[in-house]
């Protein structure tokens, strides 16, 4: 097992979770290096089920180092909320097996409050945030105003940071948002309340791995949300606030580009999006009802339904280019069993052109027409196929169809949620 990056290879949820578990049978350590808690990965081993929001995949590996890079956006309140759930599911989350970089910024209430209020105000051009104060979180690392998790350790900086920021932050609240303004005293001590668990896990992240590759060990960058969500590349401004590429698994865990070896991209054998934006195989009949009822198509975040859409090739190339996959990870291919037949879009139709690939234009994703190949169904419940050999012929087409339009090898197919329905080739 080489190095790995894991990416969503589309909007987001591709199942990333179960393939990050998947994976990390053959690695020492795993890290989240971008994104928060706006991420739901899910990981069912043996139907038992685990959704993890900051916790890096890995974790369910007893020997398993997860770490938490600096790239991402840590709310602590949550953050602890999580740990004892897991904890509940007698899974070792101490400084042995989970560390926190210290230079990981942290989501304070404020960020959520804000979040939460724009969207409220946007009306029908909300973004259709997971309201956890990602974006405010982010705004305030560039804007250089940002809690750090290192800030934890020095009482006096956190006060002074958190009453730097509640003086422009109220005033918002009090001016824009007709809100009551928050109070300094309740915002440290809501935050500090995290400190005794948080503490303990604070390191370098950089240090960290340096260390893993001494030992001769592998480590797996768990990437969020998708690429199309990523704040530069997506579907501006209906994104995410981070880079999800595979890239910014260097930037977000502190180590340099030379030691990322394989990138993997995440998709679905259908597509799904949660919140606003463009969505061009995007299917409103009943034909995404029932891929929604298949799939169970609901946020693992949020429990908001997911719009659901045929495959687009035009979107996995991008994300071929964008992240430089080495490979696909194709999921919940079960999820299209029983249709008579199954589209993909295979080229856009833009301006009077033909293009291979989503056009650069502001916000053109959504005058794009899509232009749709038939596949032939398969009728058979293929949960319990085990081998490639397994699959009716149908879905072995299908699955090379979209190998030949993405131009990426796909070397693993997800027939079903459990961390065992899984096929190598
Ligand atoms: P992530 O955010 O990319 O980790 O994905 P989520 O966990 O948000 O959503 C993926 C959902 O699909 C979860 O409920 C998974 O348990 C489920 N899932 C993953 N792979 C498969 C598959 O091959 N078949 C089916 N039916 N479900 C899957
Ligand atoms: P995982 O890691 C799907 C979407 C939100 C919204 C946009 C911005 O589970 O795949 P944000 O709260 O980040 O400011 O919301 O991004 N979004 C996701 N959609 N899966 C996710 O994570 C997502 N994280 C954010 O729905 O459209
Ligand atoms: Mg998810």
């Amino acid at each position: 097992m080489a190095n790995t990056v894991v990416v969503g290879a589309q909007w987001g949820d591709e199942g990333k979770g179960k393939v990050v578990d998947l994976l990390s049978s053959d690695i020492q350590c795993v890290v989240r290096y971008h994104g928060g808690n706006n991420a739901g990965h899910t990981v069912i081993v043996d139907g038992k089920k685990v959704i993890l929001h900051l916790v890096p995949s890995g974790i369910l590996y007893p020997n398993m180092l997860c770490l938490i890079g600096n790239g991402v956006v840590l709310d602590p309140v949550s953050f602890d909320e999580e740990l004892t759930l897991l904890e509940k599911q007698g899974i070792d989350v101490s400084a042995k097996r989970l560390r926190v970089s210290l230079k990981t910024q942290l989501i304070m209430p404020y960020h959520r409050i804000l979040d939460q209020a724009r969207e409220a105000k946007a009306g029908h051009g909300k973004i259709g945030t997971t309201g956890r104060g990602i974006g405010p979180c982010y705004e305030d690392k560039a804007g250089r105003c940002g809690v750090r998790a290192a800030d934890l350790k020095d009482p006096d900086i956190l006060m002074r940071k958190i009453r730097a920021a509640l003086a422009e932050k109220n005033a918002l609240f009090t001016t824009l948002y007709g809100m009551e303004p928050l109070d300094a005293r309740k915002v440290f001590d809501e935050v500090m309340r995290s400190a005794p668990r948080m503490l303990p896990l604070l390191t370098d992240v950089s240090e960290e791995l340096e260390n893993v590759w001494k030992q001769g060990g592998k480590v797996l960058f768990e990437g969020a949300q998708g690429i199309h969500l990523d704040v530069d590349h997506g579907t501006y401004p209906f994104v995410t606030s981070s880079n999800a590429v595979s890239g910014n698994a260097a930037t977000g865990s502190g180590i340099a580009p030379a030691h990322l070896e394989r990138f993997v991209g995440i998709a679905k054998a259908y597509i799904t999006r949660v919140g606003s934006g463009p969505f061009p195989t995007e299917l409103l009949d009943d034909t995404g009802e029932a891929l929604r009822r298949k799939g169970g198509e609901y946020g693992a975040t949020t429990g908001r339904p997911r719009r659901c859409g045929w495959q687009d090739a035009c979107i996995l190339r991008e994300s071929a280019r964008l992240n430089g996959l080495t490979d696909i990870a194709l999921t919940k291919l079960d999820v299209l069993s029983g249709f008579d037949e199954i589209l993909c879009c295979v080229a856009y139709e833009y301006e009077g052109r033909r293009v291979q690939y989503p056009p650069q234009d502001s916000e053109c994703l959504g005058r794009v027409k899509p232009i749709y190949q038939a596949f032939p169904g398969w009728k058979e419940d293929i949960g319990g196929c085990r081998s490639w050999e397994d699959l009716p012929a149908n879905a072995r087409a299908y699955v090379e169809a979209l190998e030949q339009l993405s131009g990426v090898h796909i070397s693993i197919v997800s027939v079903g949620p459990d961390r065992g329905q899984t096929l190598f080739r």
